[in-house]
């Protein structure tokens, strides 16, 4: 099936919708974004991605143009024409078309969507993870289309073979580029607490509530990183990777410092080359903790798969 798109009132293809040059998002990434993940047709926890929207919007001033119900509803206009029944709905807001100028203009906001098929996961993909440090501003709870360290970080991690960068801000872990980080030591999880230094991830949220329910102990405070290395368990959490285990934790030993301290010498290019790989963690199998939680999203995922929840 192609892509659906739709473009302020209008359902189109997403190749031909058509952006103004004078749009904030294109101009300054003057906007915000949800994505969520539909199962069977349907989208997952679609309240608490609204939420999210509501907090994002309101954080930078851009008055949100849809009641919750009007975004359900638009959102599944947009599932109901992509055909989809497993995709991912990307929504986007921004402070709408003016003349370039920093200060806000009066203009309406601009919302954009796309539904798109969900990529096959690789089922031998070994979820690996590279230490590199935390460069963005103290606002990520903002879910901000402004990604260009997230956007960074994943291609250096990618450039090194890892599939995720595990982010650190003066020595403690923060969360990935595009995920929540968690850890299990002596039986209790760990996972960064809800402040401005992490996004707060809708399946993070979901993830908590299933540790409730199977009784396991959380601890919401950020992992130093030197502790990292007597972890018995990592996982990450997101919209598309759902709960996925993590084998292996490297850094690369010559940027190992900038890990609890940014120098202050600019360098060349933020696309560094890892030339000195070092394993921090590294596990065989998926521990019990993890498997616990991800047998207990699959379940239930296929209830609400069968319309139960
Ligand atoms: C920086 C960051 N943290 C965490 C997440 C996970 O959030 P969610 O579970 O809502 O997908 C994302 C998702 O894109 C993200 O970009």
């Amino acid at each position: 099936m192609p892509a659906i798109g739709y473009l302020n009132g209008e359902f189109q293809s997403p190749d031909s919708a058509l952006v103004p040059i004078d749009e904030r998002g294109h101009n300054f990434g003057d906007g915000v974004y949800e994505v969520l993940r539909v199962y069977s047709g349907r989208a997952f926890l679609p309240d608490w991605h609204f939420e999210r929207l509501e907090r994002s919007l309101h954080a930078i001033a851009i008055d949100n143009p849809h009641t919750r119900d009007e975004w359900a509803e638009l959102t599944n206009e947009a599932i109901r024409r992509s055909g989809e029944a497993e995709a991912l709905v990307y929504l986007q807001v921004t402070r709408g078309f003016a003349t370039r100028s920093h200060s806000f203009p009066q203009a309406r906001p601009s919302v954009s969507m796309t539904v798109r098929k969900v990529p096959e996961k690789d089922p031998s993909l070994r979820g690996t993870l590279l230490c590199l440090p935390d460069e963005r501003w103290g606002n990520v709870w903002i879910k901000t289309i402004n990604l260009l360290p997230n956007v960074i970080a994943k291609e250096v991690a990618h450039r090194a073979g890892a599939n995720e960068a595990l982010l650190v801000r003066n020595g403690e872990v923060t969360e990935g580029s595009s995920s929540n980080a968690w850890f299990v030591r002596d039986g209790v999880i760990w996972t960064a607490p809800l402040d401005r230094y992490i996004l707060a991830g809708v399946t993070r949220r979901f993830v908590l509530q299933l540790a409730g329910e199977l009784g396991l102990s959380v601890r919401e405070q950020r992992l130093p990183f030197d502790a990292l290395k007597d972890v018995d368990e990592v996982f990450i959490t997101g919209t598309t990777s759902e709960v996925q285990p993590i084998h292996k934790v490297f850094v690369d030993e010559s940027t190992r410092s900038a890990l609890q301290l940014l120098p202050d010498t600019a360098p060349h290019t933020l696309l560094q080359q890892v030339t000195n790989p070092v394993t921090l963690w590294e596990t065989e199998g998926t521990g019990d903790v993890t498997a616990k939680l991800r047998e207990a999203y699959a379940d239930y995922v296929s209830r609400f798969r069968m319309l139960e929840v």
